[in-house]
């Protein structure tokens, strides 16, 4: 059977830290889409891993695949490989053959966009990583895929036909020189050539190449447990987020479909699970109706730290949560949790069970709020409005709850759900009942032991 783990806000809602949970009893570990945006962090016999494409499961022995629907940096790729060999490790990752490559002028392009549109406070906040370039390349039928670095002739055409376009675009459009960027070699046939086709001998070597749909669903025949891993979050899913501050794939429970090769019948048989923080971050631009001060650069219309009304509280959460980027290092905006939006995610995907993240931080505080609906244009919304136009005039309407004390964690998790102090309950039974789908986990603390867990979903 399958699980999928989706990421039910803005990204770094914990993922990695449920697909570790559960990952005992996994036999696959597939991620669906983005790429070396996503960061994650894996505690393994006390060794700590930051990796952004190499599957978490991987570092434990389990088989990790990078399905048709991620963007590859073979670069960001070996280099995590190469690390984990130095360290002792022997991942075994498998990348779909219908996976995108990206490539240097992807990321050059990133910046350059991101660039010209921060001259009208119009950026995205992205991770710089190349990822909308690529999958704009994907969707434009122009783009190299992992099987294509295997052949060196389709290698050639391909690069052959793309990269002048690519020179064009810098040179013409955004009138700058190719010769004077820091890396020219970026939009060079010959020197992307030889590098990339060495990647692809490397994947013929060791065997790493795979048709992701037909190797899962084999998995799947022969009885075998398959984890489908998320990255980022249902709204910055570029046809559930808020367009157009979003990445550009489908976090959202459709992508680990078409993301993997296989049937939304054979995801939608298996489990679901929303991830969801106890309250709310987010990096890079675009509204957060219910944000607590706010970050310069980031949140719109905010020119001075120290301004926000809840400034205080804000840096707070920011401290306790270890609230900065695993990929930039940026800080995170922070903001109290967003039912509408929780109540979209949860439409979008079908989550089946949910694991609510990171209680303990909220622990100490006197008060905790949650935007429970919007206001919009005098009307009461129990939802996300579709455009992000709108989103952005939206009130919250706060519920609030009596906070609950810092425990020692540890001990609250080998106690089970009825050690939570009474409000942290409280908390948790709200957000079941008005997402009407039940906590399968509640993180209480960073380490692999401090989540209390409710039930199991293989
Ligand atoms: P991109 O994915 O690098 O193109 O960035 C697009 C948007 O998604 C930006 O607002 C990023 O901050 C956000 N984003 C991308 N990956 C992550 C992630 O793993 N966690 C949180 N936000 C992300």
């Amino acid at each position: 059977m399958t699980v999928t783990i989706v990421g039910s806000q803005l990204g770094d809602e914990g993922k990695g830290g449920i697909v570790d949970l559960y990952g005992d009893d996994v036999d696959v570990v597939a991620r669906y889409q983005g790429g070396d945006n996503a960061g994650h962090t894996v505690v393994h016999e006390g060794e700590e891993y930051k990796l952004s494409l190499v599957p978490s499961g991987a570092i434990r022995g389990k088989v990790g695949v990078l399905g048709n629907g991620c963007v590859v940096n073979p670069r960001t790729l070996f280099d995590e490989i190469d690390t984990l060999q130095e360290r002792g490790l022997d991942p075994d990752v498998r990348i779909a053959e219908r996976a995108h490559v990206i490539l240097p002028f992807h990321r050059v392009l990133d910046g350059i966009e991101e660039e010209l549109k921060s001259e009208t406070d119009d950026e995205v906040g992205t991770t710089g990583r190349g990822i909308g370039p690529t999958y704009e390349d994907k969707a434009g039928r122009r783009g190299v895929r992992v099987g294509d670095l295997l052949d060196p002739d389709v290698l050639r055409e391909r690069l052959e036909y793309v990269v002048p376009q690519k020179r064009a675009v810098v040179e013409d459009v955004y009138d700058l020189d190719v010769d004077e960027l820091d890396d020219p070699d970026a939009f060079d046939v010959d020197a992307i050539f030889e590098e990339f086709r060495e990647f692809g001998r490397r994947f013929e070597a060791e065997d790493m190449t795979v048709n992701a749909g037909a190797f899962l669903s084999a998995t799947i025949d022969e009885g075998q447990n398959v984890m489908l891993e998320g990255a980022q979050g249902t709204i910055i899913d570029i046809d559930h987020g808020n367009y157009p501050y979003v990445t550009s794939s489908n976090p959202t429970a459709g992508g680990a479909a078409t993301g993997t090769g296989l049937s939304p019948g054979v995801v939608g048989d298996g489990e679901v699970i929303g991830i969801v923080k106890a309250y709310l971050t987010r990096v890079g631009s675009g509204p957060l109706p219910t944000e607590l001060g706010g970050v310069v650069g980031d949140t719109p219309g905010y020119d001075e730290q120290g301004e926000g009304e809840n400034e205080e509280l804000a840096n707070y959460i920011r401290e306790e949560g270890g609230e900065y980027g695993t990929v930039t290092g940026r800080p995170r905006r922070v903001g109290w949790l967003d039912l509408p939006m929780l109540r979209h995610s949860t439409r979008v995907s079908g989550f089946t069970g949910i694991a609510i993240n990171h209680l303990d931080v909220l622990a100490g505080l006197d008060e905790v709020k949650v935007g429970h609906t919007y206001t919009l244009d005098g009307e009461e919304l129990a939802s996300m409005p579709a455009t992000t136009e709108q989103w952005k005039r939206c009130e919250a309407n706060f519920k609030s709850f009596d906070g609950w004390p810092e425990v020692d964690w540890a001990d609250a998790a080998d106690g089970g759900y009825d050690a939570l102090p009474e409000n942290a309950k409280g908390y948790v039974e709200y957000i079941e009942s008005e997402l009407d789908t039940p906590a399968y986990a509640i993180g209480v603390g960073p380490g692999r032991g401090e989540t209390i867990v409710r039930e199991q979903p293989f």
